[in-house]
């Protein structure tokens, strides 16, 4: 029996019957049989359909990748990963630094943090086992609402309702939603609930995931190459490339900073490993003065030839856009660290063991350094 689908709080005509949801829902499951990407993390829709569900640990890691991260970023992080830690086991037994290290270069780092913490309580608790129901999989660490539906649609079958913002975006224009997000949100997700089906949910996600990715892009839908163009009032009315509508954002604040970089004579150079808690937590970094919307006084971390370089290093966070300016030193051997910063040995250290901002600061900062470098 056909149960009618969650009705969503009406704006505009943002409603759905329950045979065109099943319609849309058939329609996008045949494009998805066809188009579905080849992504490491899946199984292909054949299986699927034979109902060989995919690793809920790798579904749960790529997902927590794919927060605000592109696919082609993740791809590379996802199989190293995954080479790296192959089960949840091993990734809960492994050395919290190593896996920051793995992540850096992604960005959001604390979401490598819960990763780990995330692996210990699966194991701890669950018996090394992702739990099915969804209050047990949001008390997890870093795992939301999003993350908890994508895991029970993909990794178990259960009907959930995954929402990101490819599927806001698909949902505003298929059913030409004019009201501006984030007020829109409700309304959207009520959309995409009243066309997640019973059978497939995951497939389902994902065949809506990959139409925003590849056709109903952000700023040129191609709406005649859609499986879903015949029945998109978005596309009907001519306005599916404007949806969905957006509250105008405030314009990104600008933070100022200094960036330390020294290098002893042996090639060391002086880091720190970032509080735990906080931007770029946990992360290895160059020392730099607090991030402020004035520049504060540069005061340079211990005393040294300190030489200011031309130009700053720009950086955009999700809240505020960083410029730092950059002090470098060359520190005569024997020179020891202040409290709180160690000197890592030029052999150890790896630029990829470093977040984005700070790769920007050593490539400015390298070729002033370079030079001789004493043994012992
Ligand atoms: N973005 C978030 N989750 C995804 C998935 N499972 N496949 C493709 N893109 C995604």
């Amino acid at each position: 029996m056909r149960t009618a689908p969650a009705r969503p709080s009406l704006l505009s005509d943002a409603s759905v019957d329950p045979f065109e949801a099943e319609a849309i829902g058939a329609t996008l499951l045949a494009w998805y049989d066809v188009n579905a990407r080849v992504l490491p993390w899946r199984v292909p829709p054949a299986m699927s359909r034979a109902g060989h569900l995919p690793d809920p640990y790798h579904v749960w890691l790529s997902e927590v990748m794919l927060q605000q991260t592109t696919v082609t970023a993740v791809i590379p992080y996802f199989t190293t990963f995954l080479r790296r830690w192959p089960t949840i086991g091993t990734l809960a037994a492994a050395d919290e630094r190593e896996v920051m290290a793995a992540w850096a270069g992604l960005g959001y780092y604390a979401r490598a943090r819960n990763l780990v913490r995330c692996a210990r309580k699966v194991v701890a608790e669950h018996g090394g086992r992702f739990p099915k129901e969804e209050a047990a999989l949001l008390a997890l660490p870093g795992i939301g609402p999003y993350t908890a539906a994508a895991i029970r649609a993909i990794a178990f079958g259960k009907r959930a309702v995954v929402v990101d913002g490819n599927v806001e975006r698909v949902m505003a224009r298929l059913f030409a939603v004019g009201t501006p997000l984030p007020a829109a949100k409700a309304d959207l997700k009520a959309l995409a609930a009243a066309l997640t089906p019973a059978s497939r949910p995951g497939d389902h996600a994902q065949a809506l995931m990959d139409l925003g990715a590849t056709i109903c892009t952000p700023a040129t839908p191609a709406c005649g190459a859609c499986p879903l163009g015949d029945r998109c009032r978005g596309r009907a009315r001519g306005i599916a490339a404007e949806l969905p509508r957006r509250e105008r954002r405030k314009a990104r604040p600008v933070r100022f900073g200094t960036a330390f970089v020294a290098r002893r004579a042996d090639g060391a150079l002086l880091l720190e490993r970032r509080p735990p808690e906080g931007l770029l937590g946990g992360m290895l970094a160059f020392p730099t003065t607090p991030w402020s919307s004035a520049r504060p006084e540069a005061a340079p971390p211990l005393t040294g030839d300190w030489r200011r370089l031309e130009g700053e290093v720009r950086h955009v966070f999700t809240h505020f856009a960083l410029h730092l300016e950059l002090f470098v030193a060359r520190l005569p051997l024997g020179v020891e660290a202040p409290p709180g910063l160690f000197f890592l040995p030029d052999d150890s250290f790896r630029m990829t063991d470093l977040p984005s901002l700070m790769r920007k600061v050593w490539r400015m900062a390298r070729p002033a350094l370079e030079g001789q470098v004493q043994g012992p």
